[in-house]
């Protein structure tokens, strides 16, 4: 029998509820395999560390994450601590002591779900979107001079590497090859910016060229929120610069419906390290504690997080399960239209699981 040795990270507001919900989501699906077992370690860091102990993790936090196979992690952020620390000391800290260079977020439309698109469009909505994770546009690099005076000046570089380039354009080239349609939509902002972007350009050219079988085209970012909108069938998988991405990938997740669905994995493609899966949303104060947070990103989390640890069966029961449940359109929970509580959508999901057997 397999162990996989799972860290736990529930973090701030509804994090760690949606993550107890998938911790016991990942268990059926262990059950229902019989191939492996998951074996969970659980972390207590965030934001109620960083009030005991100005620190949101441990100092030695990333050796205690090193060992295991993979991190479930719920979300950061709280009401009375700035956004900018608790992200950079507890997410984008693993995220950047890990190397995971490829942000890869899977959307498509559930059944049952009902987004803002007309159904005809909504329907052809299955995308991966492959974001730059490490630099571009958000590496850090950059400054402020002359606070407060009229001559005031904040920079912020964007730092492109060829080295950079190439890895995560051969990871989404990868993952496009690994989908049907082999389709590769490689988002740029070239016209506008002649430096980094003609560089990113180029180096995906002669990434791409590697993969004969794969049909590739080029975008630019502004005209492609427009493609996602009118033609959304025409787009398979993407690769875009980190800022690009970020945005991309959120419109990506609300013509899908709702925030509590999706679903992402900051990854380590050379596996030298363990990579880390969250639901995309954040945590959600308004309604933290009152036990109606949507566990189903949390689900469709712990199926990539399988996925990734070539449990692929296992996944996929996970993904049925969630859909069986949404395809009813009834025992939903408040953000889709329904009443259900989490602890009645992950029963739902569980019972779902045991008789997909
Ligand atoms: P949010 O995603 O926490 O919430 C936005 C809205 O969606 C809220 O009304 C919330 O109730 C709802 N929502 C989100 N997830 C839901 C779920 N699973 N079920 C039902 N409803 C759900 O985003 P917001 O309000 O912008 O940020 C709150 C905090 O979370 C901030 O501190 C922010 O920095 C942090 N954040 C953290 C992220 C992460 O850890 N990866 C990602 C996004 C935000
Ligand atoms: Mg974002």
């Amino acid at each position: 029998m397999r162990h996989l040795k799972i860290a736990a990270i529930g973090g701030d507001g509804i994090g760690p509820e949606v993550i107890a919900a998938g911790c016991r989501v990942l268990e059926a699906a262990a059950a229902a395999d019989g191939g492996f077992a998951c074996e969970f370690q659980h972390f207590d860091w965030g934001s109620a560390m960083y009030r005991a102990s100005g620190k949101m993790m441990p100092d030695d936090g990333l050796r205690q994450l090193e060992g295991c196979d993979a991190i479930f992690f719920g979300a950061v952020g709280a009401p009375d601590i700035p956004d900018h620390i608790t992200l950079w000391e507890l997410r984008l800290a693993i995220c950047q002591g890990f190397d995971q260079y490829a942000n890869v977020r899977p959307t498509r439309m559930l059944p049952g779900i009902r987004g803002p698109l007309r159904d005809e469009l909504a329907r052809q909505i299955d995308w991966v979107i492959v974001r730059e994770n490490s630099e571009g546009e958000y590496a850090g690099v950059g400054g402020r001079a002359h606070r407060g005076l009229p001559i005031e000046v904040g920079m912020d570089v964007a730092v492109f590497t060829r080295a950079g380039i190439e890895r995560i354009c051969r990871h989404a080239c990868e993952i496009a090859m690994s989908r049907p349609r082999r389709l590769l939509t490689v988002v740029t902002k070239s016209n506008a910016q002649r430096h980094g972007m003609v560089m990113w350009d180029e180096v995906c050219a002669s990434v791409t060229a590697n993969y004969p079988e794969l049909t590739v085209d080029k975008m630019l970012v502004d005209a492609m929120t427009a493609r996602m909108v009118m033609k959304p069938g025409s787009i398979d998988t993407v690769v875009a610069t980190n800022l690009h991405a970020d945005i991309l990938s959120d419109l990506a997740s609300a013509l899908a419906g709702s925030l509590g669905i999706g679903a992402t994995g900051n990854i380590d493609p050379e596996r030298r390290r363990p990579s880390m899966f969250e639901p995309i949303h954040g945590s959600a104060f308004d309604i933290t504690g009152k036990g109606i947070a949507n566990p189903l990103g949390s689900f469709w989390t712990a199926a990539m997080l399988l996925d990734h640890l070539g449990e692929p069966r296992a996944a996929a029961r996970i993904m049925a399960a969630v859909e069986a449940v949404t395809a009813r359109g009834t025992g939903l929970p408040p953000d889709l239209g329904g009443t259900a509580t989490t602890a009645e959508v992950t029963e739902a999901v569980i019972a779902a699981l045991a008789g997909a057997n």
